[in-house]
């Protein structure tokens, strides 16, 4: 196929921009010589403008397809862990067994964290949100790692911060989620598993045994690699922003997280659960759908549509099933508030300005209902997605990093004050 090329006029000035292309998906325009002609592009929110060239996520929103370094994600999330994601998105390959353990190893090393760090959690208040918490306490690791052996240049350096990031995040968001409970910090344990040690960091403590149960286990992982990595998201994005002035990983991913914890970005599943506690009732499922469709209202079915994915999001396809697996094993089916969302799923499945519009449930409507089934207290939800999503922000951040092009992200902006103007006496 012969090169594309743009042709831009302003007023008098004819370009020829090129076009950069991947080896799938969109086209883009290089507006990157506009600025030595003094013009700018304007897109806020970016929804039309690629930042960087990457080869780690495709996302095509069309076809609803997911790849993580070309593999499907349905294809990952019947035969992966998600640590061999992790490893995946960092390094471009599925790790062979001996790859494997030694990752495994390296992280399951890295999961304590060090012991002056209960002081930086002992100094939040005790009813602080976990999500606050995390990005107190893994913002102050940069205060524990910036030696000889942080330098963000050395592909070695960021990958053994990318081992501590992913090893460690977890066990302070189990600790955040304990301290603002009054409960004791339980630790790590060599003997469990990435999901395993997490869900009895959460649930165990010193006069209680937490009980592994296969299907929740696997449920939970699964509930991590569907969240692991979405490409340029505003949190993915932040990252990559804050890491291209070279800061400190962790201060990077604290970020990441800062960004993660808005509403509209990792706050949905939290929503579907707020929301579902607030129609309360399967008689006034009715009454929410109509307030959804009426203009007039602001109130949307939390859970359903999604930017991107216009025909399937596969993330929800799959989260489904282990939705419907989960509530299966534990018993849930009757539970009420389960009721109501099986029943809101299948009312909305139905009804023609849903099925018109293409708003079918997404991801965070069914990883909500796992996340509640499993025990997980609503103010976790995002803090559980930060955790997954870690793997994926270390990714981006090395993959910055590891290109030359890269430079310090600098955007311009078209300014609307006030005219230059002095200032009177006073
Ligand atoms: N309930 C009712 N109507 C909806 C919903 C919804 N959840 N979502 C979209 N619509 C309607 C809109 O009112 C609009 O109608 P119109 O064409 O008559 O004006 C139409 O569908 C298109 O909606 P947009 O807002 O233009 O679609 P967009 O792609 O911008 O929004 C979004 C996607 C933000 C996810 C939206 O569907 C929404 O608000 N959903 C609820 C929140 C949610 O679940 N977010 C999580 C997304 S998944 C994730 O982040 C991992």
């Amino acid at each position: 196929m012969a090169k594309l090329k743009a042709n831009i006029n302003v007023d008098t000035l004819n370009l020829n921009l090129p076009v950069v292309e991947g080896t799938v998906g969109y086209p883009a325009i290089d507006v990157s010589s506009l600025h030595s002609h003094g013009i700018k592009t304007f897109d806020p929110g970016f929804s039309s403008t690629a930042e960087c060239t990457s080869s780690i996520t495709f996302v095509d929103g069309g076809k609803g397809e997911l790849l993580h370094r070309g593999h499907p994600i349905e294809q990952l999330a019947e035969k992966c862990e998600f640590l061999d994601i992790a490893y995946l998105l960092f390094n471009g390959e599925l790790p062979n067994s001996r790859e494997k353990t030694i990752f495994t190893n390296a992280i399951k090393e890295h999961s304590l964290l060090h012991d002056q760090l209960t002081n930086i959690f002992r100094g939040f208040r005790r009813d602080a949100h976990p999500m606050a918490v995390m990005v107190g306490v893994v913002g102050s690791m940069s205060a524990f790692y910036f030696d000889e052996t942080m330098k963000v240049g050395n592909l070695n350096h960021r990958k053994l911060s990318a081992q501590r990031l992913i090893a460690k995040v977890p066990t302070i968001a189990a600790w955040s989620f304990a301290y603002s409970n009054g409960s004791p910090f339980v630790y790590p344990k060599e003997e469990l598993s990435y999901s395993e040690n997490f869900l009895n960091m959460m649930f165990s403590g010193p006069n209680i045994k937490y009980l592994q149960n296969p299907i929740i286990t696997k449920a939970f992982e699964k509930i991590l690699i569907l969240h692991a990595d979405h490409e340029q998201n505003a949190s993915t994005s932040t990252v990559r922003l804050v890491g291209s002035s070279g800061a400190n990983p962790f201060a990077c991913i604290a970020a990441g997280i800062a960004s993660l914890w808005g509403p509209a970005h990792g706050g949905a599943n939290e929503a579907t659960l707020k929301m579902l506690s607030e129609i309360r009732n399967e008689r006034r499922i009715g009454e929410y759908i109509k307030r959804a469709k009426d203009k007039s209202d602001n109130f949307r079915l939390m859970g359903f549509g999604h930017r991107i994915y216009k025909n399937k999001d596969p993330r929800a396809i799959i989260m489904k099933a282990t939705c419907h697996e989960v509530l299966d094993e534990l018993g849930l089916r009757n539970d009420p508030i389960f009721k109501l969302a099986l029943k809101l799923e299948n009312i909305a499945l139905e009804d023609d300005y849903f099925v018109k519009k293409k708003l079918y449930p997404n991801v965070d409507f069914y990883s909500g209902i796992v996340m509640k089934a499993l025990g997980i207290p609503n103010s976790m939800f995002t803090a559980v997605f930060a955790l997954a999503r870690t793997a994926g922000w270390v990714a981006h951040w090395n993959e910055m990093l590891t290109n030359e092009k890269s430079k310090i992200g600098r955007p311009r902006q078209i300014y609307t004050g006030k005219l230059r103007r002095d200032v009177p006496n006073l």
